[in-house]
């Protein structure tokens, strides 16, 4: 019997959707293998950040990123696959786009803009735990 697949959130947050990089960014989820098995665009409120960022909200760069992932749309994404969280990990790259290793979609596609806020294109749940809980968050009705 072969175990169920993972199951990661990614969020391409406002920058990315802005530059018109979303199709890009889900060609190379898609290119790696992965199945994307939901998809919805929105615009984020501050009480679905306060949940999603739980561990970051009493941090000092908190309100930059509030004004940063409100800034315009997101579109927020469910990818189905063995091991998808750390095959997607080491594809978004490092959290510092500058520094991000080429080949990454932070790396390849991001850089410092020089504001507050660090804008690094997407986001992506960082173990199987996260991702259910923030899969709750953004795709109630896909919750386990
Ligand atoms: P993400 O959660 O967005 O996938 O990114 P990450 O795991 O690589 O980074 P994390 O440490 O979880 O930080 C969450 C997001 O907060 C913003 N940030 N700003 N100014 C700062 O020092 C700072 N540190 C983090 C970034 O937007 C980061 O993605
Ligand atoms: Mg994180």
């Amino acid at each position: 019997m072969t175990d169920a697949p993972g199951r990661i959130l990614i969020l391409i947050k406002p920058d990315a959707v802005q530059r018109r990089l979303t199709g890009e960014i889900l060609r190379r989820i898609e290119a790696k293998g992965y199945d994307i098995i939901a998809l919805d665009r929105l615009i984020a409120t501050p009480d679905l950040l306060a949940e999603h960022y739980a561990e970051h909200v009493d941090k000092p760069f908190y309100p930059s990123i509030v004004e940063y992932m409100t800034s315009g749309p997101v579109v927020s994404v469910v990818v189905e696959g063995h091991r998808v969280v750390e095959g997607l990990r080491s594809l978004i790259g490092s959290t510092e786009p500058t520094a991000a290793a080429p080949g990454t979609i932070r790396g390849d596609l991001g850089r410092d803009w020089g504001g507050s806020a660090m804008m690094n294109l997407v986001h992506g749940s960082d173990s199987p735990q996260s991702a259910e809980r923030e899969i709750a968050i953004w795709f109630p009705h896909l919750a386990r």
